[in-house]
């Protein structure tokens, strides 16, 4: 480790223990979402099951609830539930990643836990230089910097040129990048290598002006690429796409494209863009299969530049969360997402209320109330017009049956004003909700639609209320959860 790591990772751990008083009683602290020990957390970063171990590293300023120079912060789980804070992996120590250790995807590379990531280099002027750098490790905790491995930039890219996503097929590297078109279009690079260090630059695969996509959005952050079944999905965060109808409202947006990569021509023939999540704050997702063949996913629960200075926790020295682990599964050519399994073991105290009959108005049911719960709510018989779940007097999801539409409404933090989600549903089968103390994450109908959200109620609400246009039945179970 070079002096100034050693200098950098200093000054992070003092700040950690400059505030960790103060942090520790916010209430709006979360209980099981993996956040930064202090300052802003952005993208989950390495995401990988590696011997066993399962480790999320993320985009992390330790120095102030903004962004900045980034570290790369480390956490561990053998079982997705229980997380440790390990110490920093990387801090932007070096020349070629001094303005920050930006985002990136971890592999097994001779037996090594191996980072890939993007060194961000700024000059005075605000020049921008992009790296795709290298670090080992042995034991999975402390990493050895190897410097850049691409240091270039293509022809006719700007240095918007960030975020490597590697895999291995068929015994050769693959990795996908994030590019800018030097007119401003939004494009995903194939690379391929032999040995993981020497790459070749195959093109891009997919991007705004590339068919079937015509203009669609003016960079491409933290792309990723895998295969599900017997199709490709491509999953990436465009910057640059309008509103339209329901869709686009964030400011940037986090989706995905099913289809066919063919690693020759190369391109990936693909269907629509679709969004992964509706609600207000998801961006920047990355997933691994772990040692069970599973698809994980995980994603920042922000979006950079939307209301980032509105938050209140920003007054305490803290920003941000990453949301659950969720397995991907295809149905058709859509992307379905299922809280991993294990968060059950969570799970405490059961409250259940099979077949519960739902008077037309208003009411709440009989211990289903909280702040850090699982809700979930099946067989509806009878579905009125109308129905909505409101949480703790912050949040609302409501359901209009003729319209088939979907609706989440949130106080915003700023002026408390109602801000609403939308997406067109055909039928609600099912809701399944994760509360923590300021976040919410729903799964409808087993995860075919997830709006995922901050919010910040009094910290003393507790209230979940029914309301329904007419009488209804259904089966209301409630769980605490344990972080
Ligand atoms: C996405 C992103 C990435 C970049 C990182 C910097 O949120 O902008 O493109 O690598 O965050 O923190």
């Amino acid at each position: 480790m070079t002096e100034r790591e050693q200098a950098l990772i200093a000054q992070a751990d003092d700040e950690v223990a400059k505030h960790e008083e103060n942090i520790k009683n916010d209430p709006y602290r979360l209980t099981y979402h993996l956040m930064s020990p202090v300052g802003l957390i952005n993208d989950p970063n390495g995401w990988i099951q590696w011997n066993g171990m399962y480790h999320m590293f993320y985009q992390w300023n330790p120095f102030k609830a903004g962004h900045g120079a980034k570290f790369w912060g480390h956490y561990t789980s053998t079982d997705l539930v229980n997380w440790k804070h390990e110490p920093i992996a990387l801090a932007p120590s070096e020349w070629y990643e001094k303005n920050g250790c930006y985002s990136g995807s971890a592999v097994d590379l001779d037996g090594k836990l191996t980072l890939f990531y993007t060194g961000n280099v700024k000059d005075e002027q605000g020049n921008r230089e992009s790296y795709q750098c290298i670090a080992q490790s042995e034991d999975g905790i402390t990493f050895d910097k190897q410097g850049p491995v691409i240091d270039g930039l293509p022809e006719g890219y700007t240095a918007h040129f960030r975020d490597p996503k590697v895999w291995k097929l068929n015994g050769m590297w693959y990795l996908v990048i994030g590019a800018q078109t030097e007119d401003l279009k939004g494009h995903a690079l194939l690379y391929r290598s032999g040995d993981g260090r020497d790459w070749t630059n195959l093109g891009p695969v997919a991007g705004a002006g590339i068919p079937p996509l015509q203009s669609f959005g003016y960079m491409w952050e933290c792309p990723d690429m895998f295969s599900l079944g017997d199709k490709d999905v491509m999953i990436v965060s465009p910057q640059g796409l309008d509103p339209e109808g329901m869709h686009y409202h964030n400011t940037y947006q986090a989706g995905y494209f099913v289809g066919e990569l063919d690693y020759e021509t190369p391109k990936f023939h693909h269907g629509a863009f679709d969004e992964l999540d509706r609600g207000f704050e998801f961006y920047a997702p990355q997933t691994t299969e772990d040692e069970k063949g599973r698809r994980i996913l995980v994603g920042w629960m922000g979006v950079p530049d939307q209301q980032e200075d509105q938050h209140p926790t920003v007054d305490n020295g803290w920003i941000h969360c990453l949301t659950i682990p969720r397995e991907l599964r295809l149905q058709g050519d859509r992307l379905i997402q299922v809280p991993v399994e294990e968060l059950k073991d969570m799970r405490t105290g059961e409250v259940e209320h099979t077949a519960a009959n739902l008077q037309a108005g208003s009411q709440m049911l009989e211990d289903v109330s909280g702040d850090v719960a699982e809700l979930e709510l099946t067989d509806f018989s009878d579905l009125p017009s109308f129905f909505e779940v409101e949480l703790r007097g912050t949040a609302r999801l409501i359901y209009d049956r003729e319209g088939k539409v979907l609706t989440l409404e949130r106080k915003n933090f700023a002026d408390r004003l109602t801000e609403k989600r939308q997406c067109h549903l055909e039928e609600l089968r099912s809701i399944r909700i994760f509360m923590d103390t300021s976040s919410l994450e729903i799964f409808v109908n087993g995860g075919e639609e997830v709006f995922t959200l901050r919010y910040f109620p009094s910290p003393q609400a507790r209230d979940i209320t029914f309301t329904s246009s007419e009488k209804a039945v259904v089966t209301v179970k409630k769980w605490g959860l344990k972080g």
